[in-house]
């Protein structure tokens, strides 16, 4: 059961979160730097819930405590001209 994935996308298994657990990480944040559980390409929108709840069952903390990760804007290359204002014609 320790070997069933929880983040498909980074392939992290249930053992490696328990093991963050285990190493102190709280939050979903903790077991991410821990881990890498939601940095793949769905940024966690799939293990996320996974994660917290196990926070929550090996902790002994209600589910509605476990801090909720920091959401950032998916980052994507754009040309300096845009942001400069520069017109495409
Ligand atoms: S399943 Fe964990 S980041 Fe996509």
């Amino acid at each position: 059961m320790e070997d069933i994935i929880i983040c498909r996308c980074q392939e992290v298994t249930r053992q490696d979160i328990l093991d963050a657990i285990a190493d102190g990480a709280t939050t979903v944040d903790g077991v991410k730097r821990r881990t890498r559980a939601g940095m793949g390409l769905c940024q966690g929108k799939t293990c996320e819930r996974l994660v917290a709840r196990m926070i929550a069952e090996q902790t002994g903390r209600p589910l509605s405590e476990i801090v909720p990760p920091k959401s950032r804007i998916p980052v994507r290359p754009v040309k300096i001209g845009i942001i400069g204002g520069e017109q495409d014609e």
